[in-house]
């Protein structure tokens, strides 16, 4: 491992890209590996035993590259499975709880924040108890969105999608009126912002996957550990199946600037 490795990076599919993005935007020398679990997605309905297996061999992969550090850009394996990666390596582990839930604290007024994730991240109850314990009288409202995870999988995304609106309109009504902050829970969820917005007016949105991507920024600059690269960091991306889907999807989420040209890798070889 050197100054020169990568950040490695993964999720169950496309969510993790919100936090390439944001890490790109933020550090673009570096270099960068992603992996997308897209033969296993979704995680957040899986039992925490088997969330807590593939996220072992998932960091396990990235670290078989000899990455500098691991984001799991996943609030699944971040609000279950975060000590699992701990547990295989001394480089800097970092996950998308901490950061929001304190950035969400900060921006709401009412001190009424509402959680959305997957059931996994729900059931967890971690945003809930990492905001309770900054501020024991704020209120702390959760739910699970499951199919934002296929709608996003899968490209409904684009603005005004029929669909997404109506699961966005049938999720989100009890939040109306009761928060000022959404936590988007789940790194899926900030593909679909807009449509969230849309059915949340003027609540504000905390996307974790900036918060943790400034994290990571923050840690490598203070030990020392960023690259001396002058140029553009190259990004590779991994998957574990057929990558056309996730090629096309990813780069529609990305935007131009980015090419994606994934690699299908064995991931229970790891
Ligand atoms: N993007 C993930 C998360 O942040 C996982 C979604 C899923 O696989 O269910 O929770």
């Amino acid at each position: 491992m050197s100054n020169e490795s990568a950040i490695g990076v993964f999720d169950s599919g496309l969510g993790g890209l919100s936090a390439v993005r944001e890490l790109a935007r933020l550090l673009p020398h570096e270099n960068i590996i992603y992996f997308g679990d897209t033969g296993r997605v979704p995680y957040g309905s899986k039992s925490r035993e088997t969330i807590r297996k593939y996220t072992a061999q998932d960091a396990s992969f990235l670290l078989s590259h000899g990455v500098k550090a691991i984001l799991a850009a996943c609030g699944t394996v971040s609000s279950n499975a975060l000590e699992c990666i701990e547990a295989l390596t001394d480089i800097p582990v970092f996950g998308v709880v901490e950061d929001a839930a304190r950035e969400a604290y900060a921006a709401s007024k009412t001190k009424r924040i509402g959680i959305i994730g997957t059931q996994a991240t729900v059931n967890s109850g971690i945003f809930k108890r990492k905001i309770e314990s900054i501020d024991v009288r704020a209120t702390v409202l959760q739910c699970a969105c499951p199919l934002f995870v296929p709608l996003v999988e899968y490209g409904f995304t684009a603005e005004g999608d029929e669909i997404t609106r109506l699961a966005c309109e049938r999720y989100l009504a009890p939040f109306r009126g009761e928060v000022d902050t959404l936590v988007l829970g789940c790194t899926h969820f900030p593909i679909l912002e807009k449509a969230i917005s849309a059915a949340l007016p003027g609540v504000t949105l905390i996307n974790p996957a900036s918060e943790a991507a400034r994290a990571v920024a923050k840690t490598l600059f203070e030990n020392g550990l960023l690259s001396a690269r002058k140029g553009r960091g190259e990004i590779r991306y991994f998957v574990s199946d057929e990558p056309a889907r996730f090629n096309a999807e990813g780069k529609i989420f990305l935007g131009k600037d980015f090419a994606i040209d994934a690699k299908k890798i064995e991931i229970d070889k790891f």
